[in-house]
């Protein structure tokens, strides 16, 4: 994955953790870049060794570190970084939740070599919709998670989500039901 995911990751322990606690974490997930490029593509297994390496290090499930990150991926590196990108995606949750199968496409221009995940949405009504979440990558449904709970946070919407269908449940990809009450206002 691109470095910024791992640059995103550095930057959500050093905050809540301190320099000392991500150095420990890089040297148990035996990792030795100095740092990471943003634009630069590194594989996906470094990515994997440091969620591990955060999770027994710092105490917490991986998918409790993968939801973290979720949330400060939204809340943090995308809305300091590429504000508005994300302001473009909708004016409210739901907008933004539709329009998430073409998200990715955009940063395509970005990032040449982006393996983005695949995003489908399904029985929208008014208060609810169904997104479906396909990837070639394993595990990251709690990353999907925080994202959708950092989201919610953004638009300042109350949003429920459950998992209703899994890889792990013999399914080819996950779905989750998504229920809000009522619209949130701009990011
Ligand atoms: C401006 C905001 C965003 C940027 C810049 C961004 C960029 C990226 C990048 C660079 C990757 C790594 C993929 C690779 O290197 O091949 C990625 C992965 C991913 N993104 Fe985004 N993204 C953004 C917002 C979102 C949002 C809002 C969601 C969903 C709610 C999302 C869902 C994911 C998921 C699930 C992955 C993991 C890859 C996989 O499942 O295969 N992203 N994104």
């Amino acid at each position: 994955m691109y470095g910024l995911v791992n640059k995103a990751v550095e930057e959500m322990v050093i905050s809540q953790f301190g320099e000392d606690t991500w150095e420990t974490i890089k040297a148990k997930a035996a990792v030795e870049e100095e740092m990471f490029i943003s634009n630069e593509a590194y594989p996906d297994d470094i990515t994997y060794r440091l969620v591990a390496s955060a999770s027994e290090t710092l105490g917490f499930t991986p998918n409790q570190v993968l939801e973290s990150f979720g949330m400060h991926w939204v809340l943090h590196t995308a809305l300091e970084g590429y504000g508005d990108l994300l302001a473009a995606g909708g004016a409210t949750l739901p907008e933004f939740l539709q329009n998430l199968p073409s998200f990715h496409t955009r940063l395509t221009l970005i990032f040449p070599k982006l393996n983005p995940p695949t995003f489908k949405i399904t029985e929208f009504f008014d208060k609810s919709l169904h997104l479906h979440y396909y990837s070639d990558r394993p595990g990251l449904t709690y990353f999907v998670i925080g994202l959708l709970k950092g989201l919610g946070v953004m638009y300042k919407t109350e949003l429920g989500i459950s998992l209703i269908n899994s890889r792990a449940k013999g399914s080819d990809h996950e779905e989750f039901l998504l229920t809000w009450q009522a619209d949130g206002s701009s990011p």
